[in-house]
């Protein structure tokens, strides 16, 4: 990415806070761009965290999303506290700021939490892309929408490549791919330009969505066992931050990602079983406990970078055993600074 130069793009994130929001609006400024954060702060962050009771994440996961904010703040990115479900208020944030790329993140960005809360998983996702879209269309804008590999179902054969058959599962899936649709949509009629991501299991720094990985070295850190849903075969394209990050940077650098789809992954699958070794190794007397799989969860496997790879240039350098043995060492560091995060305490997975 050495030669990538963002200077004089204006980058609008919405859902900026967010995991993977804060750590693109990081990268896009070290890189010259402008960048905006709008975010309601409500869900799988600050507020949140705020109002919940008796959750024993709940004084680290506050403590790493105000790590994000100060480091937004010192990064001196604008952060618009804006709720995207109200159309007015956002079509005025968006005027404002002016945007010539607009990435929509903002979602209930969990397949488990939307399969329990369609109602607010259709707003924050869908109703969020919708008027974003329409603030957009018109104008000589790029729009960046955040699908997921959700939308494939059931992986089946070889690395599932963009143009395979969409059979999503769910609430979160159907969603996801509905929002691709809508995107599209906006294209066709109103000829907004586009490009739809697709990632993957995402893990690394300052995340607080307590997937599988998180979940293993937060347990692994209280002296707790891993609990592993299903025997431990099923396998993801688990996918390091700054993978997805420089594959994000090259989709609003490159004029050769416009109104295109892209799988953003690392583009190798690795099973829970292979995941779960690499956390005994870091931290050894640890035990694995399977328990049943959800029926509602695809069988997944690894996506197929060739597009990414040759239209973009994108190149992923962090293989799990390599990405995850950073995310786990950035762990240490923090439990060392603060031991009071990891006392042992009850956690299920
Ligand atoms: N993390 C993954 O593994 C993964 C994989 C595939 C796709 N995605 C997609 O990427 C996107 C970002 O994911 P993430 O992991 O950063 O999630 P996240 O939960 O950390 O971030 C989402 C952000 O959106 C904000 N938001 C939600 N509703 C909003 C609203 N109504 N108005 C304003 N802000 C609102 C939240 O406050 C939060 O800061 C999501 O669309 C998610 O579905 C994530």
């Amino acid at each position: 990415m050495k030669d990538i130069d963002l200077r004089g793009k204006k980058v609008a994130l919405i859902g900026g806070s967010g995991f993977i929001g804060h750590n693109l609006a990081l990268k896009l400024v070290s890189l010259g761009a402008t960048v905006d954060v709008i975010d309601s702060l409500q869900v799988n962050n600050l507020g949140a965290f705020s109002n919940v009771h008796g959750d024993p994440n709940k004084s680290l996961y506050l403590h790493v999303i105000n790590t994000r904010l100060d480091l937004l703040r010192k990064a001196q990115i604008p952060l618009h506290v804006v709720d995207a479900r109200d159309y007015q208020v956002l079509s005025r944030c968006l005027s404002d700021i002016k945007p010539d790329t607009i990435v929509q993140l903002a979602a209930i960005a969990h397949a488990n939490r939307a399969n329990k809360d369609p109602y607010s998983t259709f707003d924050h996702s869908f109703r969020t892309l919708e008027n974003a879209l329409d603030c957009a269309r018109g104008q000589d804008k790029h729009f960046i929408y955040f699908s997921s590999s959700m939308v494939y179902g059931n992986f089946e054969g070889d690395a599932v490549t963009e143009d395979r058959r969409c059979e999503p599962m769910g609430i979160y899936g159907a969603l996801k791919y509905g929002g691709e649709k809508l995107v599209i949509a906006y294209n066709q009629v109103f000829g907004l330009s586009y490009t739809i991501v697709r990632p993957s299991a995402l893990y690394g720094e300052r995340c607080v969505s307590r997937r599988v990985g998180q979940a293993f070295i937060e347990n692994a850190l209280r002296g707790i066992n891993l609990s592993v849903n299903g025997d431990g075969t099923d396998a993801l394209d688990f996918t390091y931050i700054d993978d997805l990050v420089q594959g994000l940077v090259l989709a609003i650098a490159r004029k050769e990602a416009r109104n295109e789809i892209f799988n953003l992954t690392y583009g190798g699958a690795r099973t829970l079983n292979q995941m779960a070794e690499i956390i005994r190794e870091q931290f050894p007397g640890i035990e694995v406990k399977y328990q049943p799989r959800d029926a509602l969860m695809p069988e997944r496997g690894t996506l197929s970078i060739e597009k990414a790879k040759s239209l973009l240039g994108y190149a992923p350098a962090n293989p799990l055993e390599k990405g995850f043995v950073k995310y786990i060492g950035w762990y240490k560091e923090l439990a060392k600074e603060n031991p009071e995060f990891f006392k042992p305490q009850p956690v299920h997975a």
